[in-house]
């Protein structure tokens, strides 16, 4: 059994030596990267495997946690579900790059003050997705909240505190800068 499934294996798994990786260029973070992907590497195993921002976690790689959520043009996107050479000219933001210097983000500081984690997995990507939420301009009340963060899953069930760190800190961002384009 062990044997055929070596050979199965061999047989069918490429190697990446085997395929051309592709040019992009993109904003990471406040810095421009240039960068060469593989056309099957994930935006979200680019971060983590790649560049070392480990920031950005990986709960199920099939868009159903929103562990691996991250802001592409200030929008909340999938990582995980998101080839790393579709990210050719855009600007990206990880849980890393919310920060000033040693400042943390309105929604770092909301999420402490909250309590709003306990293992810290889902953090990340529930933090970038409270700022994606801003972002749209389309939460102003409790349920809103809930219902437009509900892509991002706690194990932890931190999710009353979470949604009273989002709610305080959502004012804070309406004075802020102009909003992104959001299709919705
Ligand atoms: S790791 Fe991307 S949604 Fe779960
Ligand atoms: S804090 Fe542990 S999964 Fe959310």
């Amino acid at each position: 059994m062990n044997a055929y499934r070596e050979v199965s294996m061999s047989a069918t798994t490429p190697n990446p030596k085997d395929f051309a990786t592709h040019a992009i260029s993109l904003t990471l973070n406040g810095q421009p990267r240039q960068l060469d992907v593989l056309p099957w590497t994930t935006l979200l195993d680019l971060l983590r495997d790649q560049l070392d921002l480990v920031g950005t976690k990986k709960g199920c790689d099939h868009g159903q946690c929103g562990a691996c959520t991250v802001l592409r043009d200030g929008t909340r996107i999938n990582a995980c579900l998101t080839l790393a050479i579709m990210c050719d000219g855009a600007e990206l933001t990880t849980i890393e790059g919310l920060a000033n210097g040693e400042e943390l983000h309105p929604m770092q500081q909301a999420f402490i003050k909250h309590d709003a984690f306990q293992c810290g997995y889902c953090t990340p990507g529930q933090i970038c997705s409270a700022v994606g939420l801003v972002n749209e301009g389309r939460a102003s009340t409790r349920a809103e909240i809930q219902e437009l963060m509900s892509g991002n899953l706690c194990r932890c069930g931190a999710y009353s505190n979470i949604l009273a760190a989002v709610e305080e800190a959502l004012p804070q961002f309406h004075s802020a800068a102009p909003k992104p384009e959001v299709n919705s």
